[in-house]
């Protein structure tokens, strides 16, 4: 059978992925929506459709979780069509005024869970499927005020480019997408709000329905990287261009 998995999918873009998945793949007949707030997930599946999504709540910080997620891949079976490493969260403030857990655990969460869970589901994938992982403009150039954030997302950014060249020769694609600013629920976890940071309240925003939809055609186009809005391209293009001593000015948070 079928199926996709979504890392994050009780919020955000994640949930918008979801709902482009249920809407525009009909050969997929089951997506495993995976998070931590099961009461989300099972209104998700209720609503799109029970059978349809499948609640799979887990706390991808722990380690148990990638023993739950490799059992019950064994048990069943699935052929994964689509996997999206879409689980992630920031904090803003300087480093040495941060707490150790919340950091360790972003990387934990940001890195340590996209890799694991890409690993177990690989084994699951075959020509013509594809991983979409995604990072955030954040990996062009450091960003002070969130540094453990953009350096997290600079790890996703190089794994996908690399994984991408290995898995062509058993033809699944792998993509990166890195959108600026989305009013999810990502800002107030980062605990950005009005006032916080002034380029968190001047940045364009982009958002999650056609960020999930656009990377969603663009992977299975085979594309490798998706970065919406001009502004942001042209951000990365500045930032491949100019000394990240100068870009930091602008990418400070
Ligand atoms: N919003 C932005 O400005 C922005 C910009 C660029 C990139 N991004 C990236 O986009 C991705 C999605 O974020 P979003 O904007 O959609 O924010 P969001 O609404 O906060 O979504 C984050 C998702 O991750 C899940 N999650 C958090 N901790 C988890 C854990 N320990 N185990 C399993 N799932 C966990 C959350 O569900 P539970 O709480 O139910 O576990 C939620 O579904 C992240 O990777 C983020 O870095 C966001």
């Amino acid at each position: 059978m079928k199926i996709a998995i979504i890392t994050g999918a009780s919020s955000g873009l994640g949930e918008q992925y979801l709902r482009h998945i249920v809407r525009l793949y009909p050969d997929v007949k089951a997506v495993w929506a995976i998070a931590r707030r099961q009461e989300r997930l099972q209104a998700l599946a209720e609503e799109c459709g029970e059978g349809r999504v499948v609640p799979f709540p887990l706390d991808l910080i722990s380690y148990d979780s990638y023993d739950a997620l490799k059992q019950r891949l064994e048990a069943e079976r699935p052929e994964v069509a689509i996997l999206i490493n879409n689980a992630g969260y920031g904090t803003l403030g300087n480093f040495d005024e941060m707490e150790l857990l919340s950091q360790a655990r972003m990387v934990d969460l940001n890195n340590r869970a996209l890799t694991a869970v890409t690993s177990a589901v690989l084994p699951y994938m075959s020509k013509g499927s594809f991983i979409i992982n995604v990072c955030s403009i954040a990996a062009f150039a450091p960003n002070p005020r969130m540094t453990v954030y953009c350096s997290s997302k600079a790890y996703v950014y190089s794994f996908s480019k690399s994984l991408r060249f290995e898995l062509k020769n058993r033809g699944i694609n792998v993509l990166v997408v890195c959108p600026g600013p989305m009013d999810t629920e990502f800002l107030p976890v980062a605990g950005i709000g009005k006032g916080s940071s002034h380029t968190f309240d001047t940045l364009p925003r982009c958002n999650p329905v056609t960020v999930a939809e656009r990377s969603l055609k663009r992977a299975a186009a085979g594309k490798g990287k998706y970065t919406p809005r001009f502004f942001y391209k042209l951000y990365h293009l500045l930032s491949n261009l100019l000394p990240h001593a100068l870009v930091m000015h602008m990418s400070k948070t």
